[in-house]
């Protein structure tokens, strides 16, 4: 078994392709030779000598010292991260909110000023709004397709852009690269929140990107069972503004959730494939049909961003957004009668799940600010499952019967 350290000697997997990354990154076999990853489900560490502790707190001997700070298994799911998206260091956290609480507020200080777009998940949108001005840091919202909002809102105390690409749940898609330019422009720094398009599709890092969250609670397990969170970095910003707020404030992942976490990358890039595969399908057989005002799928021609999605993304998503005609009633009705897909507020599942954004993710929100962003009151979000696409398909064609 190795310790701590290891993570920092060259990996002997990163050379693979994702598939294979996914399957054996991050390994740390003990003497017992397992396949399976190990589950130290262990709070804390014994040492053999009192001068072996003493030296590991001062850091000079490696190893593990409280489970808050780092865990055998939760050290095999933040390196098969590292390796997934081309980081160099990775933290992770117990949900995806810790995680972008964690990389917006920790390296911030009263004075300084964050510019986010506005289409943002609920509790992602009160990071920015709400908490950050209590500590003395201002924001700015932009329209995230816009480059000359993004470009207007810079000040010289902007410390960090902040932005989701696919957005939440109107499936907007922003240049993440030329986003990038504009705050390296500025001196600050880009934090993406990849949730909607998975390490699997979309790879901000390498777009120019210097910080991805995710929330490992959607396609990392999806499978319904855990919440977890994923900073993925350069060593120098894990270091210097991630590891000691971490230690010292303890949103760390359980080491149960790690293993679980583990289990759900194995799997992850058929999963994703399959599901947007199947979101493909759903999108196509709802474009047409005639009470549907609207249908949004990143990846089909008719894509606002269409341009973009095909510039820096390698597939669409496992979501649609459509909306149904008739307002909320008609959308109501039309959850109610689905039979397959089910009504809930989370996404990236195994199961088809379906969202009404007013009414959930998005009810914090005023009207106009609903308005603008598009999120009407027939809109749906549907998140493709595993379930074959025609019983999907026949559900959604059934259920609109109703609306
Ligand atoms: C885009 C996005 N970011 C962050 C989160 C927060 O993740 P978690 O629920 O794991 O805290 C969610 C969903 O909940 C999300 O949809």
């Amino acid at each position: 078994m190795s310790n701590p350290s290891s993570a920092k000697s060259p990996s002997p997997t990163r050379h693979y392709r994702p598939e294979t990354r996914l399957v054996h990154s991050g390994t740390l076999r003990s003497q017992f030779g397992e396949t399976s990853e190990g589950l130290f489900l262990t709070q804390g560490y014994v040492y053999d000598s009192a001068e072996q502790c003493a030296a590991r707190f001062k850091g000079e001997d490696p190893g593990y010292i409280y489970s808050r700070y780092s865990n055998p298994t939760i050290a095999m799911f933040e390196q098969r991260m590292i390796e997934l998206e081309g980081a160099e260091a990775c933290r992770s956290t117990a949900t995806g909110m810790a995680a972008v609480t964690t990389a917006i507020l920790a390296p911030l200080r009263a004075g300084d000023h964050v510019v986010a777009s506005k289409a943002l998940f609920g509790s992602c949108l009160y990071v920015v709004q709400d908490l950050l001005p209590r500590y003395g840091i201002t924001s700015t919202l932009v329209d995230g397709a816009d480059l000359d909002q993004w470009q207007r809102a810079m000040r010289p105390n902007t410390k960090t852009l902040f932005l989701e690409s696919p957005t939440n749940p109107t499936l907007d898609v922003y240049d993440i690269g030329a986003i990038a330019e504009i705050a390296h422009a500025g001196k600050a720094r880009l934090i993406v929140d990849n949730v909607f398009a998975t390490p699997i599709w979309q790879s901000p890092l390498a777009l120019g990107a210097d910080v991805v969250v995710y929330s490992a609670t959607k396609h990392i397990d999806g499978q319904g069972r855990c919440l977890g969170g994923v900073i993925l970095a350069s060593n120098d910003f894990i270091s210097e503004h991630i590891h000691n707020f971490m230690r010292q404030t303890g949103p760390s992942l359980s080491p149960f959730n790690a293993w679980v976490l583990l289990k759900g990358l194995e799997t992850l890039g058929v999963r994703v494939r399959q599901q947007t595969q199947t979101a493909a399908a759903v999108a196509n057989a709802l474009a047409k049909h005639p009470k549907i005002s609207r249908l949004v799928f990143p990846g089909r021609e008719d894509h606002p961003q269409a341009a973009t999605v095909k510039k820096q993304m390698r597939a669409g998503s496992t979501l649609v957004a459509f909306e149904v005609k008739g307002g909320r009633p008609a959308a109501f009705r039309t959850l109610n009668a689905l039979k397959v897909a089910r009504i809930s507020n989370n996404l990236g599942d195994a199961k088809s799940l379906v969202t009404h954004p007013t009414t959930t993710t998005h009810q914090r929100l005023t009207e106009a600010a609903r308005a603008e962003l598009g999120i009407t009151e027939g809109l749906i979000r549907f998140s493709a499952g595993l379930e074959h696409q025609d019983d999907l398909i026949e559900d959604l064609y059934a259920a609109l019967e109703q609306a």
